[in-house]
């Protein structure tokens, strides 16, 4: 299975924070926020990453995670010049995605908790139809938005509805066989101009081919779009780091974890962090498997 992070757009809720910093370079506690995500689909066991940002962004990027070959991993990065909706990515990814499975996550969806990598691992298996994840929020209505049947199979789907018919919204993470590249490029844009991942979710509803996954009380869902919700973010791994002495989210951590990497070479990518905790946390790691 590929992965593609979608880290464009103008990030215009975060101004002046974005002015000329994307939005998935900003900080969340100890790091920079596209390493939830990519995270993320390593611990799905994803190894093949396509980031695609705006023009201005993507040098940052190829800086910040260059060819991913230190964490076991192969990334490539790819423009998209305007922002034209989170199925776009499909458009511009096709060669990527090349006739595979695939999984998309926004870059700035954080998850964490208890059963998250057992619930990607599974998802991450699929061959053809769509899993995508749905999480109880206060405020249904900001996002895509998907009401189950009683017998857990969704029975609609909503891109921010005023009257939202669940609290259930669907998160920023799919999975999709590989013909999701043609419903990608069959789509119209949506009244607001946006070729809409929801109108490519409610393809696979129609076909009775869409898995929806709820993720329980023990897991957190954060987006980190506005000021309030980036903070909020931040204070969350910082009060869970703090108080475990682990790292959230560490690209560098899992690929150890996920066997992308041995003791040996994670040693030599905390030395490269002297004098951080983020370094400390990755040696003490090292130096346990070691010895
Ligand atoms: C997008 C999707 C929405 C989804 C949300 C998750 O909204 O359109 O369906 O629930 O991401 O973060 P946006 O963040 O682009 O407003």
């Amino acid at each position: 299975m590929k992965g593609i992070i979608l880290a464009g757009g103008h990030g215009t809720r975060l101004r002046p924070l974005t002015h000329v910093q994307s939005k998935q370079l900003l900080p969340v506690y100890d790091k920079p926020m596209i390493y939830y995500p990519l995270s993320t689909l390593m611990l799905a066991g994803i190894r093949e990453v396509l980031v695609i940002s705006t023009p201005d962004a993507l040098p940052s990027f190829r800086q910040l995670l260059g060819d991913g070959e230190r964490w076991g991993m192969r990334f490539e990065f790819a423009e998209q010049d305007e922002p034209r909706g989170l199925a776009d990515a499909f458009r511009i990814g096709r060669e990527f995605v090349g006739g595979e499975p695939v999984c998309l996550i926004l870059g700035d969806n954080l998850f964490y908790g208890s059963g998250l990598s057992g619930a990607l691992q599974r998802a991450a298996e699929i061959q053809t139809g769509a899993c995508v994840f749905a999480y109880p929020v206060r405020d249904p209505e900001r996002y895509g938005v998907v009401e189950l049947g009683a017998d857990g199979r969704a029975v609609s789907l909503e891109e921010k509805p005023s009257a939202p018919r669940s609290n259930l919204a669907v998160a920023g993470l799919y999975f999709y066989g590989p013909e999701v590249v043609d419903i990608a490029h069959a789509l119209t844009p949506s009244a607001r101009g946006e070729l809409e991942i929801t109108d490519v979710n409610r393809v696979y509803l129609e076909r009775q081919q869409l898995a929806v996954e709820v993720l329980g009380r023990g897991v957190a869902w954060l987006d980190a779009g506005t000021h309030e919700s980036l903070l909020e973010a931040s204070q969350f791994v910082h009060a869970v780091q703090a108080r475990q002495g682990l790292l959230i989210a560490s690209p560098e951590e899992v690929a150890f974890r996920m066997g992308f990497i041995d003791a040996r070479q994670l040693a030599a990518l905390a030395d490269a962090l002297p004098g951080t905790t983020y370094g400390r946390v990755l040696a003490e790691l090292a130096a346990r498997a070691a010895a």
